[in-house]
């Protein structure tokens, strides 16, 4: 299957990006490497440099009419969203949108797993762990836009979707101290 992964040379991203390559899959990462290096894009993947917010990013989405569109890429800075929420949005929301929408007119989007948010989009849990029913009160910007874009790709119009919320425990091996990525337990 084709699959893009935005924000594939990050942390999350890349790591699925390695398992989608192994498995056979037609990968292309798309990350604006902001954050992420390209040294952890897998080989076998192709790296496209560009905001997920930008006309590039959709005309490189359009090209390779993904089939599933693995949505990584975020702002993820709880405490940034607070100063400055319109880019929280604009990177979480739009650039969700301008992403999906380009590989739903690719014409081959079957499927988007989206990563969202449980700790940021739940707010003061009323039972834990928190099951997919509990409530959602977003406390941060980040969690506001991480809720508006659950409720964007899982409108009844939308694409097949899958959310994966929650906290990551993972990894990833490096070769020098100054490039380690830590295990994150954040509540994102
Ligand atoms: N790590 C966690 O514990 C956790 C928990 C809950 C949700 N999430 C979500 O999982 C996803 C991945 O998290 P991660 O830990 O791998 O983060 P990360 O910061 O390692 O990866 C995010 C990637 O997105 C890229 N990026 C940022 N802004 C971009 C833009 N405008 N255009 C293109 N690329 C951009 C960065 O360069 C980076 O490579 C995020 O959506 C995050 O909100 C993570």
């Amino acid at each position: 299957m084709r699959i893009l992964v935005t924000g594939g040379a990050g942390f999350i991203g890349s790591h699925l990006a390695d398992r989608f390559v192994a498995d056979g899959h037609d990968v292309v990462a798309l990350d604006d490497l902001s954050s992420g290096k390209a040294g952890q894009v897998n080989a076998r993947a192709r790296l496209v440099v560009a905001d997920v917010r930008s006309k590039a990013a959709r005309a490189a989405v359009l090209a390779f009419a993904p089939e599933v569109v693995c949505h990584h890429a975020a702002q993820m800075d709880v405490r940034r969203s607070v100063v400055d929420p319109a880019f929280d949005a604009d990177v979480n929301l739009v650039g969700l949108n301008n992403v999906v929408e380009a590989a739903r007119q690719g014409g081959a989007l079957a499927h988007v797993l989206f990563a969202s948010s449980g700790g940021a989009m739940y707010g003061e849990q009323e039972t834990y762990p928190a099951p997919e029913s509990h409530p959602t009160r977003p406390e941060s910007p980040y969690g506001l836009a991480k809720a508006a874009s659950t409720a964007s790709v899982t409108r009844p119009c939308a694409t097949a979707t899958s959310m994966a919320r929650g906290r990551t425990h993972m990894a990833r091996p490096v070769s020098s101290p100054s490039s380690a990525r830590a295990s994150s337990t954040a509540r994102r």
